[in-house]
């Protein structure tokens, strides 16, 4: 789609939503360059080593090298990007960018080449400016964008990061803006990474500028800075999607001036936040330690989900905080977190994530790799500053409601007796043949049926698969009252696929108060 049709589509979009018609979903007015469907994973050189003399052409190379022969590559890492001062601090006379010959000896296109020749993609930065931010003041984007975005395309850049020093007062959405459609007639595909610190609130713009936006200022090596990030990043969940994220800065971990659960909690974090995963340490000295909170593809999972969902935070009390994520796959990853300088048991449910009813569910430690199985409680003691994350999974199988269910004439959905699960039970009619019929999904092994019988004497059914009967007669014992609830259970046989499973009572006293049919492996 050209630029003037795209924002004409995303100005008929805009008018029909204010006039009230129709509400337009946000991913519908992303930026259309088809990058960053997943946040991205890489490297970027700042949080390391500022404009220090060791920012130079053969750092970048060793990392580039350092992705390859440490795995990194191999469990997502692509970007190697590198940051403010890798220019002279003039244009050449055609007004060109000139890459600072001390650092980058053989220019900006070689080292891109180089990149690409491991696999990787090679990102840049300039400032929505005059100038870039360092003090010395290199030449920044503002007025120039399309001659320097043309030069970053012939250069083989994947990826710009721009920054907001210097900008001159100018609007922010108008120099974005400005860029964005630069970019898009440099010919080369290159994800754009808006870095305008929260400013002006980018969420609520720049989904359709670009494919991220900083949320915040500059993070920092310690716990006090990277926690305050977190903070203000994770009420904008609404705001991110597949090719627009919020970016909450840069990863810190190996840096050295945060404790290991520090680390763990900011790497952790950010992938439940679905926040860029750019790794801001000197690869060279990071440590064992650091490189596997790095590479652990259990928690870059969350971060690499291709649902694109932000983590939300479903309750925060004095510092102890519970995010639930959306997975793909109806998951749901869930991070105890730990703000407070002392141990504290964190809790929710499985509920609250709304992963859906299960007779039982797997948490899998997504750290110590441990699972464990719970009917519902999600908690965990957890040390100050660490953050525990689970990834959740329905494993004894599904729950479909009786309430769900199909009844026979007569039948009914009551909710009198207390104790029932979801919103009712079904009340089949007192007669032979009354009956309760579930639409369910296989494969299975088990049937289990919640109930109550607050009669004396049990209440016989048949229960067929597919309309064959496959127990007959199977009783429904006496649970003492209607309001005590119990289970029956009887092995199956249920290939994958659709299936009809139904009850019908064998004698004149009708079905027991069924309350749910639970279908298990
Ligand atoms: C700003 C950005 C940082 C970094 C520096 C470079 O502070 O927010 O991420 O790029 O500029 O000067």
């Amino acid at each position: 789609m050209s630029l003037s049709r795209r924002f004409a589509s995303a100005l008929a979009a805009l008018a029909l939503a204010a006039s009230g018609l129709v509400l337009s979903s946000p991913a519908a007015l992303a930026l259309e360059n088809g990058l960053l469907r997943v946040p991205p994973m890489g490297f970027n050189n700042w949080n390391s080593t500022q404009c220090k003399a060791d920012f130079t052409e053969g750092m970048i190379k060793g990392i580039a090298d350092l992705f390859v022969s440490k795995g990194l590559k191999d469990v997502g890492y692509t970007y190697v990007n590198i940051d403010d001062c890798w220019a002279l601090p003039s244009r050449n006379s055609a007004g060109d960018l000139v890459p600072d010959p001390a650092r980058f000896p053989h220019g900006i296109k070689s080292l891109a080449d180089y990149v690409h020749g491991k696999g990787l993609k090679f990102g840049i930065y300039t400032s929505a400016g005059t100038k870039t931010c360092n003090k010395a003041g290199f030449p920044g984007g503002l007025g120039h964008e399309q001659q320097d975005a043309n030069l970053f395309a012939s250069w083989g850049v994947d990826y710009l990061k721009y920054d907001n020093c210097n900008n001159q007062g100018v609007d922010a959405q108008q120099r974005y803006k400005a860029m964005r459609d630069a970019l898009a007639k440099s010919g080369r595909p290159i994800a754009y990474s808006i870095c305008e610190w929260g400013q002006n609130q980018p969420w609520t713009w720049a989904a359709p500028v670009g494919n991220l936006w900083r949320t915040t200022g500059d993070i920092s090596d310690k716990w006090s800075s990277m926690i305050g990030k977190a903070q203000a990043n994770r009420g904008l969940a609404q705001y991110a999607g597949p090719g627009h994220w919020n970016d909450p800065d840069m990863l810190e971990v190996g840096n050295g001036g945060m404790t290991t659960a520090e680390y763990r909690t900011h790497f952790g974090l950010w992938a439940m936040m679905a926040a860029p995963l750019l790794i801001g340490s000197d690869l060279r000295k990071v440590s064992e330690d650091d490189f596997a909170i790095l590479k652990n593809t259990d928690v870059i999972a969350l971060d690499q989900d291709p649902l694109g969902k932000q983590a939300t935070v479903l309750s925060a009390n004095a510092g102890l905080v519970v995010y639930s994520k959306v997975l793909a796959n109806g998951d749901r990853a869930v991070a105890l977190s730990n703000e407070t300088a002392s141990t504290a048991t964190i809790s929710t449910t499985a509920s609250a994530t709304g992963i859906g009813a299960a007779p039982s569910y797997t948490l899998k430690d997504l750290w110590s790799k441990g699972t464990r199985t719970t009917t519902g409680t999600i908690s965990a003691s957890v040390p100050s500053h660490a953050t525990v994350l689970y990834r959740v999974s329905s494993s004894g199988g599904t729950r479909y409601e009786a309430e769900s269910a199909t009844l026979s004439a007569g039948g009914t959905v009551d909710s009198n007796h207390a104790g029932y699960s979801g919103t009712g039970f079904a009340n089949g009619a007192n007669a032979v043949g009354s009956s309760v019929e579930w639409q369910v999904t296989g494969p299975a092994t088990a049937l289990t049926f919640g109930y109550a019988n607050g009669t004396a004497a049990a209440r016989p059914v048949d229960v067929s698969v597919d309309g064959t009967v496959v127990a007959a007669g199977v009783p429904f014992p006496p649970t003492g009252a209607w309001t005590t609830w119990s289970t029956v259970t009887r092995a199956v046989s249920l290939a994958a696929g659709a299936h009809t499973i139904r009850v019908t009572a064998t004698t004149a006293d009708g079905p027991a108060n069924l309350d749910y049919l639970d279908l298990s492996r």
